[in-house]
């Protein structure tokens, strides 16, 4: 049988919001699958997984409108594509700030995914004292007669910077970004501690894994 050539397409083809959304979601199923299987063949070689958890999440319309609106653009399908890039987010919760990199390598080296950018708020935490490594990428969502370049926004953290920004985010909700300066400086020195105890706990982790080698014949 003859194999027939699929066009890549872009949104523009695409006009309803059942359709966009389903694109997404989608787009989430396969990156999903992509991450459990770098997990599990880290496992296969490395006798650990450094994935605690995984959370993946679509946008909602109400969020996504918000933000458009946010950002002064019309509410329509063209903008959200263009311009909304977590509609389709996925966060990676890592026990050590050394597996968030080989995560990240691990993902940028997969040949179907664009890598749009990368921004490492660990090495350069924000201000509010936010430490997370962040990838913008596209992946190619297979239909009947296309192809979609789809964009996924992955954040790679620690157990403990997830912890802080769980909580950051609680109080940004709660006082709308409006948050009285003591308690603003008091989590950006938690997030300082936090840093420090990923540090530390990285070290004990190496010398468990070393100690290992050297008592075992
Ligand atoms: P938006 O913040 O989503 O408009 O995008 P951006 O262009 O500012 O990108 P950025 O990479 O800074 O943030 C993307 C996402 O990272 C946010 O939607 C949050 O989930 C998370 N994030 C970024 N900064 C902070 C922060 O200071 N605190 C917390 N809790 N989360 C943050
Ligand atoms: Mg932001």
């Amino acid at each position: 049988m003859e194999r027939k050539s699929i066009p890549v397409r872009d949104f523009r083809d695409v006009h309803d919001w059942d359709t966009v959304m389903f694109i997404y979601r989608s787009a989430l199923k396969t990156m999903d699958t992509k991450i459990d299987i770098i997990n599990d063949e880290f496992l296969k070689r490395h006798k650990y997984t450094p994935i605690e958890h995984v959370k993946s999440r679509l946008k909602s319309p109400e969020s996504i409108v918000k933000k458009l609106k946010r950002h002064g653009y019309e509410s329509n399908i063209e903008n959200m594509v263009r311009y909304v890039n977590d509609i389709a987010g996925i966060r990676i919760i890592c026990s050590f700030t050394s597996d968030i990199y080989l995560l990240a390598d691990m993902i940028m080296n997969q040949r179907d995914l664009s890598i749009i950018y990368t921004k490492d708020y660990i090495k350069h935490p924000k201000r509010s004292g936010y430490r997370s490594y962040h990838l913008l990428i596209t992946i190619p969502v297979y239909l009947s007669d296309s192809i979609v370049d789809t964009k996924v926004e992955i954040q790679i953290r620690s157990v403990a910077q997830d912890f802080w920004a769980t909580l950051e985010h609680k109080m940004n909700y709660k006082f709308e970004g409006e948050s009285p300066p003591n308690i603003a400086n008091e989590l950006k020195e938690c997030a300082a501690l936090i840093s420090q105890l990923d540090e530390k706990m990285q070290y004990l982790n190496l010398e468990i894994q070393n100690y290992d080698k050297k008592t075992t014949p």
